[in-house]
């Protein structure tokens, strides 16, 4: 009884609110006798604070407090050590968030902590990755909850039998999440209960890890995320500046909203790990893989281990008699690295995908052939059929509407004046999970319904998404549905992240439908009317088959052969994620991945000077990214794909899916069009014209 609102372009309903201004973010809430808190940084990479003089910074106008490890209120050690702020003299990394200066203004604030003076005891450090790295051990996972090492089949014999190999080694730095609205909290404490207004992708999190923390019943606690400025992985669990500004709070008995400045966003908050990845790749002359064997080390931090799963994408993604991956990790004196959107599947992609166009090129084969040559109905890793697998699909449909056919393989082959004109491929694939939550529906006298989960839109149109999908499993045209999101007084559900949002939110939505409409059928009270689902059962039961969302990417660029300079042309994306709730918003989601997936490729690079333990180029006038005037034709399409095992809205996420596979395109298309081959991104213009001439 469908009304047919699942795959209409609705706009956001937020939209209007965001373009008039009155969309509140975490702190832009007024609240009465607010004050403002700055935090202080440290400025060595590892040792200990031996004294805090803050009688200059108290001394200035405003200033109501400094609180630091001396001081602050005692919070108790949680899953996540690096929460744990201001309760130690120990700095593990530069830049440790380890004072707040609460003031009158946020101007006020400021200036306290310039005013802040602190002397440390340092030591040695250790900050840069390197593949002899002594530290370099294996972990006994890797993120979420992977194998850390797998094996089939006997690699080293299988590539050493075939008669077309290669040995590569890609290397990319750290990559810094930088959404538009920083990590920003406003904090209030009334009766020992804590109410704050956090930049978060999820509530529920949250006021689970604030609990955790200060010691609360959960029920103590609310958490309201209405509107967020993006988060791509950074916000996905409770971070600093909440932690920062609920201490601050109590300290000062006072609100305090504390915002992370731009600056501070690079590294504490955390970052993509640099990676070092070396592939192997064995094929017969036809292309056929018979080995694929990849290596990836990546860093973590001294506090806690964060073991990315960079290796994993190569395990389910193309099939092969002899498979081997493998995970090592280094602790070193940094920040502990988080998630960026396609956490390990996006570098991992980046090499397999750059990889194979080495082997097609070694082995005389057109690389999207090569790719389909190289498909498989069961999963590689789990030996289990896939729910629904497209990616040969996704390369014939791109392939199609780029005008890939008749390209000429050779490097160099087309030439428009100055500029080298070249052409890439990869492939795509992220996993479509799905984390339980909970959800009410409501049938009011006067014919509307409300809608009511604890989802976050961080920017996405997550929340248009389901009240689409609301609307249809209610029946009733979407205008006589009001959905309310982004409270943790609201059931609570999985957070925006791991492209699994929709997926969970709608699940439970659905359920909570379906069961309204049982109630109301059963012909119950004439009034207002609730029905209440949780999906945990449901979601855990679910048969362990391997699901993912596929897509493939294409891309022609032109480089400058005097000086090195990269442009994209156009870049086009096919993908099959299930069903598509909203062209609009999903557009969005795809090209902003893509978008994302570009900027790797070409500008973004986290330096770090060993000297300091730190990131130099701090802010977004030197960490460079993709702007508009970078993005000439950028395109979206998906296929109409139906999949019946996944979840009752048939979605497979779109989040990430986009930038998986987008950097090894580009790559391949500036070898193409220079026949240099850069394998240590970005690909930069002094490293092309630094290994050839390609005038
Ligand atoms: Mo995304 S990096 O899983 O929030």
């Amino acid at each position: 009884m469908s009304t047919g609102a699942v795959g209409r372009a609705y706009p956001r309903l937020e939209g209007p609110a965001k373009v008039t201004g009155t969309a509140r973010y975490a702190v832009e809430y007024p609240v009465d006798g607010v004050t403002y808190g700055w935090a202080v940084q440290a400025a060595v990479v590892r040792g200990r604070i031996t004294r805090i003089d803050t009688t200059q910074a108290l001394a200035s106008p405003g200033v109501l407090a400094v609180v630091h490890h001396g001081n602050a209120p005692r919070i108790a050690p949680g899953q996540q050590p690096e929460l744990r702020l201001l309760q130690e003299p120990t700095v593990h990394h530069r830049g440790q968030y380890v004072a707040v200066v609460v003031a009158t203004s946020l101007e006020a604030a400021r200036e306290g902590a310039r005013l802040v003076r602190i002397d440390y005891d340092t030591g040695p450090h250790s900050t840069v990755l390197t593949d002899d790295h002594p530290g370099l051990y294996k972990p006994d996972q890797v993120n979420p909850s992977y194998p850390t090492d797998t094996a089939e089949g006997d690699f080293d014999a299988g590539y050493a039998a075939a008669p077309v190999r290669v040995d590569v080694t890609y290397r990319t730095p750290a990559y810094h999440n930088n959404p538009m609205e920083p990590h920003a909290t406003t904090a209030q404490w009334h009766d020992g209960r804590l109410l704050v207004h956090d930049s978060t992708q999820g509530a529920t999190p949250v006021r689970a890890t604030l609990a955790e923390l200060f010691g609360l019943p959960p029920e103590s606690i609310r958490v309201v995320a209405e509107h967020v400025g993006g988060g791509f992985g950074s916000k996905g669990y409770a971070k600093a500046s909440v932690v920062l500004a609920a201490l601050a709070a109590r300290h000062v008995d006072r609100p305090v909203k504390l915002a992370l400045t731009r600056q501070q966003l690079f590294g504490p908050v955390g970052y993509r790990t640099p990676t070092i990845q070396r592939v192997r790749l064995a094929a017969d002359t036809d292309g056929r893989l018979t080995a694929i064997c990849h290596d990836a080390i990546s860093q973590t931090s001294t506090i806690r281990e964060f073991a990315e799963q960079t290796a994993v994408y190569t395990r389910s993604m193309y099939a092969a008699p002899h498979r081997r991956t493998t995970h090592r990790v280094t602790r070193l004196d940094v920040p502990t690295p988080f998630w960026m959107r396609a956490p390990g599947e996006c570098p991992g992609a980046y090499a397999l995908e750059s990889a194979l166009d080495e082997l097609a090129i070694a082995v005389g084969i057109d690389p999207v052939e090569l790719r389909i040559r190289n498909d498989t109905d069961v999963d590689p890793d789990q030996g289990r059929p896939f729910t629904s697998r497209n990616l040969v699909a996704c390369l014939r449909e791109g392939a199609q509407r780029f005008g890939w056919a008749g390209r000429d393989p050779s490097p160099r082959s087309r030439r428009d004046g100055r500029w080298l004109i070249g052409t890439g491929v990869a492939g795509s694939s992220y996993p479509a999970r799905a984390r339980p939550s909970s959800a009410t529906a409501t049938a009011r006298s006067d014919g509307t319904f409300l809608v009511q989960i604890n989802a976050t839109d961080i920017g996405t149109g997550a929340r248009t998404a389901i009240w689409q999908v609301a609307a249809d499993a209610l029946g009733v045209p979407p205008e006589r549905v009001e959905i309310r999101i982004g409270d943790s007084a609201l059931p609570a559900a999985a957070l925006a992240g791991g492209s699994m949002g929709t997926a969970s939110w709608s699940w439970a939505v659905i359920r909570a439908a379906q069961a309204l409409r049982e109630k109301l059928r059963d012909g119950g009270p004439t009034g207002e009317v609730t029905a209440e689902a949780d999906t945990t059962e449901e979601v855990g039961g679910q048969p362990a088959l391997p699901r993912y969302a596929y897509g493939a990417h294409f891309v022609e660029v032109r480089v400058d052969a005097d000086t090195g300079e990269v442009r994209l042309n156009r870049m086009l994306g096919v993908f099959a994620a299930g069903r598509v709730v909203n062209p609009t918003t999903a557009r969005s989601q795809l090209i902003g991945g893509m978008t994302m997936g570009l900027s790797m490729a070409l500008h973004e690079e986290g330096l770090l000077d060993e000297r300091y333990g730190d990131w130099v180029n701090h802010d977004l006038a030197t960490y460079h990214i993709t702007g508009c005037a970078d993005v000439e034709a950028i395109e979206a399409y998906w296929l109409d794909e139906r999949d019946d095992e996944l979840n009752p809205a048939g979605v497979k996420g779109i989040g990430e899916i986009g930038i998986v596979g987008a950097a090894a395109a580009v790559a391949n298309a500036v070898h193409h069009a220079t026949g240099v081959r850069i394998r240590e991104l970005p690909i930069r213009l002094d490293k092309l014209i630094g290994v050839s001439d390609l005038a």
